[in-house]
């Protein structure tokens, strides 16, 4: 998507009030170079014999200059101002809503890759800059513009010579104008670059604050803040410096051109004959007109730096999703799923595979245990299916179905999953929980957090449900919030389960507590549970055990453990408690 396409389709959302601005706006950018030209008639007085004749005309006039800036008070004050309030708002609330949106399309890569600051600052930057880019562009350049041409077709109407030679005038101006501005653009990209990254490592470090300040690494820390930071002004000072001097370059210039102008008008006024009221039109026109010269030429500066930062700002945001939907994507409809993965290959980075030609089958209603080392792909095959990450090579399936053929949000919505680390939005309970589910009702919401045990704990807090859980959720503790996990996918219902880790936070009065609501939660879903402690993975009737990325274990809790060299036994055997626990409930 460019920029130009963003704005176009989101022009077309509100089309009627860009219409209804674009006339308002055009009417002023006529009706505003006008005056000059009604109030030189009052000259034109002087130069009647007939006294008579003379106050006639000159009451004729003043009529005609109330008339005028009463129309003028009108549409500049109602049309440009009130039409503008409502079109430009309602035009960014759409161009944010856009750009929210394609921001969440991309996938999870993306969030790895960007810092969380660096987005925010782009897509608030990006859009302030859009809103001052639209009003500037009206304000600085269309309307001066207009100014121009009206004045120029008046003058022209007298004295095309003049008009012509004024136009002339012009050309060597703004192409020297253009030139300047083509290096304003530059440093204003690199300056936002580097601005971005700066913003990004101050949220990252705030996000990280408690690592900064335990791990004693502050100092670091700042002076790696204050490199970044410094390198931002750096740019910044350079692109001060070239501006100071543009504008004492650009002003010279305007001296030139004024003095010039008042030549050439004093020639062709003795040349053509020009009358007194329309050499007093072209006096008063000419100031007009050098205002009207510097204002496009701020606007071109000013443009330079914007449109530089708007890119910069919009090439982070406008990656292209590395997770694309399909055109004629399906919807899952499913109450059993199978999952299948087919010839399975993938990277996260090229040359270092982390599973190649993997194969697995996972009937509906089964429940596979996933275990395996650290780095064994337990984590990548988890988010290989909820399609993170698109494999290399090969397929996964449910139900048959190539999760690429599949709407995202189908696919999401049929996979539930209950993370290691849970985090919450700065919402309330509520709120959280409907997430998974937004048609739910209270009572539903009452049952679901009832199965996931969280309900009187959440009922002792202040504002029971109401209450708002902070910044990731951190004023719960992480087996609370890990039961709101629960409580979410239990809304989800979805035919597919993902637990990752899920009980790892919880004590073990809690994970007792837990283990019905749980029992009840996978009864007839496809569940896979990746657990590093073996004894939350009971419930399970198959176990898969990853190594290096293979699959090298496959069968029921039983069968491995009874393998005498077996990697699951062994594990078993290493978590002491893990073994007995897991005994106990064969
Ligand atoms: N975003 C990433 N970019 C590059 N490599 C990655 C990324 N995530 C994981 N890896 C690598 O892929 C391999 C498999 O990682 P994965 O996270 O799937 O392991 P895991 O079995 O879940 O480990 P753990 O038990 O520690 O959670 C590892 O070698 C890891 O370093
Ligand atoms: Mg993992």
């Amino acid at each position: 998507m460019t920029i130009t396409r963003l704005i176009l389709k989101n022009l077309k959302k509100c089309r009627k009030l860009f219409i209804l601005f674009c006339l308002a706006f055009l009417l002023t950018c006529i009706i505003l170079p006008l005056e000059g030209w009604i109030v030189s008639r009052l000259v034109g007085c002087f130069e009647i014999e007939d006294k008579m004749q003379a106050l006639q005309n000159c009451l004729i006039i003043m009529q005609t200059i109330i008339a005028y800036y009463l129309l003028r008070a009108l549409v500049n004050g109602f049309f440009a101002s009130y039409i503008k309030e409502a079109f430009s708002h309602t035009f960014i609330s759409y161009l944010i809503a856009d750009i929210f949106a394609s921001v969440h399309a991309h996938s999870v890569r993306y969030f790895d890759d960007e810092m969380s600051g660096r987005i925010s600052t782009a897509v608030n930057g990006f859009a302030r800059g859009l809103v001052s880019a639209f009003t500037n562009t009206c304000y600085m350049l269309v309307r001066p513009l207009c100014t121009l041409i009206v004045s120029f077709a008046i003058i022209a109407a007298f004295s095309p010579a003049l008009s012509l030679s004024l136009l002339a005038l012009n050309i060597p101006y703004f192409f020297a104008v253009y030139k300047v501005n083509r290096r304003f653009f530059t440093l204003s990209n690199d300056r936002t670059k580097a601005e971005n990254k700066a913003s990004g490592i101050l949220v990252d470090s705030i996000a990280n604050a408690s690592l900064v300040k335990y791990s004693g690494s502050f100092f670091t820390e700042q002076l790696y803040f204050y490199k970044h930071l410094k390198q931002a002004y750096r740019l910044h000072a350079a692109q001060g410096k070239y501006q100071t001097f543009s504008r004492f370059a650009f002003h010279a210039a305007d001296t030139v051109f004024l003095s010039v102008s008042i030549l050439l008008i004093l020639f062709f006024a003795k040349r053509d004959n020009i009358a007194l009221d329309n050499l007093f039109y072209v006096y008063t026109t000419l100031s007009g007109m050098v205002l009207s010269i510097m204002l496009i030429n701020n606007f071109s500066q000013f443009s330079a730096s914007l449109f530089g930062s708007l890119k910069a700002n919009f090439d982070i945001i406008n990656l292209p999703p590395d997770i694309s939907e399909k055109e004629n994507a399906k919807t899952l409809h499913a109450s059993k799923a199978s999952i299948t993965f087919q010839n399975v290959s993938f990277s996260y980075v090229k040359d270092r595979p982390v599973f190649q030609n993997l194969n697995l089958k996972i009937e509906p209603g089964q429940k596979i245990g996933l275990v395996g080392h650290s780095g064994s792909g337990k984590s990548t095959l988890v988010n290989l299916l909820l399609r993170s990450y698109d494999v290399t090579a090969g397929k996964i399936l449910i139900n048959h179905t190539d999760i690429r053929d599949l709407k995202l949000r189908s696919l999401h919505q049929n996979v539930a999953v209950v993370p290691q680390d849970t985090s919450l939005l700065n919402r309330s309970i509520t709120e959280n929980l409907r997430i998974a589910n937004p048609k739910a009702t209270t009572e539903q919401i009452r049952n679901a957090a009832r199965l996931a045990c969280i309900h009187d704990t959440i009922m002792k807090l202040l504002q029971g449900y109401d209450s708002v859980v902070g910044e990731r959720g951190i004023l719960l503790s992480g087996g609370e919030r890990q039961r709101i996990a629960i409580a979410r996918a239990i809304l989800q219902n979805a035919p597919v389960l993902i637990l990752d880790e899920a009980t790892s936070a919880l004590d073990s009065q809690s994970e007792s507590l837990i283990e019905k609501a749980l029992q009840n939660l996978i009864k007839d879903k496809t569940v896979i549970a990746v657990a590093h402690r073996l004894s939350t993975l009971h419930h399970m009737n198959r176990i898969i055990v990853l190594d290096n990325g293979k699959i090298a274990e496959d069968g029921s809790p039983a069968e491995l453990l009874n393998r005498p060299d077996g990697i699951f036994r062994k594990l078993c055997q290493m978590q002491n408690n893990g073994y007995l626990t897991y005994g106990e409930n064969q």
